[in-house]
């Protein structure tokens, strides 16, 4: 299905409904033994915007990035009411009794969600699967939490080892509390503590506690992530995150630091995966609640983030304080290869050598990455030192439409521009503009500063990877009806240019 005519502005790779309105993915998991991972999703069927009733879309992938849609897989008992965000655990040993030996312990599925019911009330909720996870059948005893709130919601649930009890992490929303609460059937539930901090915003939304691999040890460490919405300091939604240590009770953060996920507008309602194989991997909402519902799609709106892999690792983030980080990865499985591309080494860019990868049958799939030196230390603040990676469109009526993304060495700052004058779309809100600071990430024998860039290209989104992963920034962009984007360019602003690169690779892809 889908219509035709938007499919211009379809991401391919990055998760879209067929058709209809999506938002937060919830019940990510992996099935182990089909090797197959599972997203659902808020999801209205019955328009391109949200509304009631509001459902649990689904869908399967292999890889990650190639994607089959599925039935709904849990639905309202009635059109005033939602299936609200929410969260999956594989019941390996059944502590719930909701399973028999036929059903193999890793498919043993259950869904902690909240219901939002025609008095706004909002309880948590559960369902199991007897068919890893394509159907669902609701609790007899539901709710298994009612506080009898209206802003009570997005349940995330994860086994604790540790403490040997499944755990829930849920917010009250507008009381700014997240709640932490222990169980060890998944049906009765003990409160334990509440956590706040962090940016306020005008509610909390979406939480999740995650245990994170700290890069080259054997140690982790717990992060606590949380969605505000609307009201976050780069302008509606937003993911923030704490880290720190949990013990099955409490959640105790190492600083009282609020550190951003991704610096771009649209990576709303982070959720990581239930029972992946090794590690930490999950994804977003590629969507922003200030312009979420009046982007120009209109038979279908939305798409997923891809899906990334999290560690940890002491970056700096001035010359002498190192912090704990969240460092982000996109999983580019191999299923995904290049149809042609520029790869050199050691270029030295002019303004009369540019680099150029033109793809006349283009699937709007791009990737590139740089790896650069800057070759000077100081420059008075008057200079001009930058260099652009270009996205454009084809030429259609004499006109290109163009996203781009560049290195200001004077001011060590990534910049990012996605300001086109679309006839279908303008927005005050759809902020075009956006700039992160970067400390290098590590100097040359010379001492010279060296930095690195990945980015993904998907038809109308981009994902940004600032200094191999230690700053994500994921954008959508909306080129004029029928354009996307057909080629990729570095240029360099100045004759002499200051760039090194020991390494660009400009790529057409293809899944
Ligand atoms: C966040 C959110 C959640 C809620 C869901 C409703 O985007 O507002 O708090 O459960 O969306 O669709």
């Amino acid at each position: 299905m889908g219509n035709e005519e938007s499919e211009y502005n379809r991401p391919l790779i990055h998760y879209t409904p067929e058709y209809g309105w999506l938002n937060d993915p919830n019940g990510l998991f992996f099935d182990k033994k089909e090797k197959l991972w599972h997203i659902y999703f808020q999801y209205n069927p019955n328009g391109s915007v949200w509304g009631l009733p509001l459902y649990w879309g689904h869908a399967t992938s292999k890889d990650l990035v190639n994607w089959k849609h599925h039935d709904l897989a849990i639905s309202p008992e009635k059109d005033d009411e939602g299936i609200f965000s929410g969260s999956i655990v594989i019941d390996h040993i059944n502590t719930s009794g909701f399973f028999d030996d036929s059903i193999d312990p890793d498919q043993r599925v259950v869904a902690i969600y909240t219901n939002h019911d025609s008095n706004e009330k909002q309880t948590q909720e559960i369902a199991y699967s007897l068919d890893a996870g394509y159907t669902f059948t609701k609790y007899k005893a539901n709710p298994v939490i009612d506080l009898n709130l209206t802003q009570f919601r997005d349940p995330k649930v994860f086994w604790h080892k540790q403490s040997n009890q499944w755990i829930m992490i849920v917010v009250k929303s507008q009381d700014f509390k997240i709640q932490i609460y222990g169980s060890t059937n998944l049906k009765d539930w003990k409160f334990h503590s509440n956590f706040s901090s962090g940016f306020y915003g005008f509610q909390y939304e979406c939480p999740g506690l995650f245990e994170v691999p700290i890069e080259n040890s054997t140690k982790s460490k717990w992060v606590m992530v949380l969605a505000i919405n609307p009201g976050s300091p780069i302008g509606g939604s937003f993911n923030q995150y704490f880290i720190g240590d949990f013990d099955g009770y409490n959640f105790a953060p190492d600083d009282t630091q609020s550190r951003i996920m991704d610096i771009g507008k649209d990576f709303y309602a982070f959720q990581n995966f239930s029972d992946v194989e090794e590690g930490a991997i999950g994804l977003a909402w590629a969507s922003n609640w200030q312009y979420g519902n009046l982007v120009p799609t209109t038979e279908r709106r939305s798409s997923m983030s891809l899906a990334r892999r999290y560690t940890l690792k002491e970056i700096n983030i001035n010359p002498e304080t190192k912090i704990l980080s969240l460092i982000q990865r996109p999983i580019i499985p191999d299923s995904i290869t290049a149809v042609n591309s520029i790869v050199k080494t050691s270029f030295h860019p002019t303004i009369n050598n540019i680099l150029s990868l033109v793809a006349q049958d283009s699937t709007g799939l791009f990737d590139f990455k740089l790896r650069f030196k800057i070759k000077e230390k100081r420059f008075s603040n008057q200079e001009k030192i930058t260099f652009d990676i270009l996205v454009q469109s084809q030429v259609q009526d004499n006109e290109i439409d163009t996203v781009k993304v560049g290195f200001d060495a004077v001011i060590s700052s990534y910049y990012f521009n996605r300001a086109i004058k679309n006839k279908n779309f303008e927005n005050e809100f759809f902020t075009d503009k956006l700039s992160t600071y970067m400390e290098p990430l590590s100097y040359d024998d010379n001492n010279l500063p060296v930095f690195e860039l990945y980015g993904i290209v998907d038809r109308n989104i981009i994902e940004l990877y600032f200094n191999d992963g230690a700053v994500a920034m994921t954008n959508t962009f909306f080129m004029n009806e029928g354009r996307y984007p057909h080629s990729i360019k570095l240029v360099v602003n100045n004759e002499d240019s200051k760039f090194e690169f020991e390494q660009v690779s400009l790529r057409h892809l293809t899944n």
